[in-house]
């Protein structure tokens, strides 16, 4: 029988950002009129939010606008008449857990490197030990402007955060780099700093070994059949398990991802040179997750050369791929392994069909839409044949629900 149950998803972020407090630091960008936004979000993800504003920025942004989200008085000038005679930089510099410039000009970055404290947000800064994250905004010459890079680079050594800019329009008209970071992925990962500090590291020092990414099975020198995998979940599933303290082995067919910092990482081509790196590797690890989509079948013959064209239809013969996963099913001894099956149709069954073919412990279902997605909606499924259906999220949250079920 099969049992279903609805995995009800709790506001986590919510609950840990509660109390947490954040200086939002405005400066005369354009895009300071996106920081209103920045400033709502925050408030619905539960933080306590206080503003800084450079002079520019309220040219751009009124106070007002700010004071009116974020429920606190904005500060702007060092020598305002106050109610109290605090320090008002020094209290708002160690009120802070986390300090956030959005958006944050060439100048900002340029005074903050050079030790300047000319305002009261460049003193805030100067004076506080809370993590910083500067999320870039400006014209795209000033984002390539070397001086930049190297103030960049200066603060990062001593622990500053970047938030880079995006490719897309800018104010001044150009379609380049230097537009300011969605609102909604700022506030996530300010959400997943705050996450990581209440993560527990329940995959210390544990071997994980991860396929991902789509094969690509050579026709002849220029060409080959491969499908539409990017690889993306596979990439979140090896970040994650970093995160969470594992040892990672990504083998990954082509894709375009950058690599996930701290993993080992063997790149490979065809099933065939994913199955051979796989089980150089498979007998020391501790589990197992099959997310490549490997190719099921290759050229029963390779052309050497290029093929040429004729008239006429062209019939290949093709040969069936070892199945890599099925393989780690019948070798394993100690490993957990854990399989995902994408399906057009009768999704659970076939499914469950897998899981035993392969002897997984879990597999991860999903339709065939998850190909290429930022976001999937799947089905756990574990040896006892219970189903759990989770709600739609980003493939970053997927993957920790995944490696949760290791726990
Ligand atoms: O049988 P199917 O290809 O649909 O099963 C999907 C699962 O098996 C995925 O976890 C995939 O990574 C793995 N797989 C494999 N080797 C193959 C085909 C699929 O490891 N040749």
């Amino acid at each position: 029988m099969i049992k279903i149950y609805i995995f009800i998803i709790q506001n986590i972020s919510m609950k840990t950002n509660m109390n947490k407090n954040i200086l939002l630091g405005i400066t005369g960008g354009i895009a300071a009129y996106k920081s209103a936004n920045i400033c709502s979000l925050l408030k619905k993800n539960g933080y306590n939010v206080k503003v800084v504003m450079t002079k520019n920025a309220t040219e751009i942004i009124t106070p007002l606008t700010l004071e009116t989200l974020s429920k606190n008085r904005v500060a702007m000038n060092m020598w305002a008449e106050k109610s109290n005679i605090d320090v008002e930089h020094i209290n708002l510099a160690d009120w802070a857990d986390l300090v956030l410039i959005a958006p944050a000009t060439y100048n900002i970055i340029g005074k903050v490197a050079n030790g300047i404290a000319d305002d009261m947000l460049s003193t805030v800064i100067s004076a506080s030990c809370a993590p910083t994250y500067f999320a870039l905004a400006m014209n795209v010459n000033m984002y390539n402007n070397p001086i930049l890079k190297d103030n960049i680079k200066k603060l990062e050594g001593y622990g500053y955060n970047f938030i880079d800019a995006d490719s897309g329009q800018l104010a001044c008209d150009w379609i380049a780099k230097g537009r300011l970071k969605k609102e909604t992925d700022i506030v996530d990962i300010i959400n997943n700093y705050f996450e990581s500090l209440e993560r527990e590291i329940f995959l210390d020092g544990k071997n994980i070994l991860i396929t991902a990414g789509p094969t690509e099975e050579a026709i002849d020198p220029i060409r080959y059949l491969s499908n539409r995998s990017t690889g993306k979940m596979g990439y979140a599933l090896a970040a994650a398990s970093v995160k969470l303290g594992a040892n990672v082995t990504l083998i990954s067919g082509p894709t375009n991802l950058d690599i996930p910092n701290g993993v080992e990482f063997i790149s490979v081509k065809s099933a065939d040179d994913m199955y051979k790196a796989v089980f150089t590797k498979f007998e020391k690890m501790d589990i197992a997750i099959g997310c490549a989509a490997v190719a099921d079948y290759r050229m029963k013959e390779y052309s050497p050369s290029k093929i040429k064209k004729n008239d006429g239809d062209l019939v290949f013969e093709l040969t069936r791929n070892p199945d890599i996963l099925m393989e780690m099913g019948r070798r394993k001894n100690k490993q957990i392994l854990i399989g995902f099956a994408a399906e057009s149709d009768n999704l659970i069954e076939n499914a469950i069909k897998k899981l035993e073919k392969k002897n997984l412990n879990l597999i991860i279902a999903n339709s065939t839409n998850a190909f290429g997605n930022d976001n999937n909606e799947v089905f756990f499924i574990d040896k006892e044949k219970n189903v759990l259906e989770l709600p739609k999220m980003t493939k970053n949250d997927l993957a920790f629900k995944i490696l949760e079920t290791l726990k």
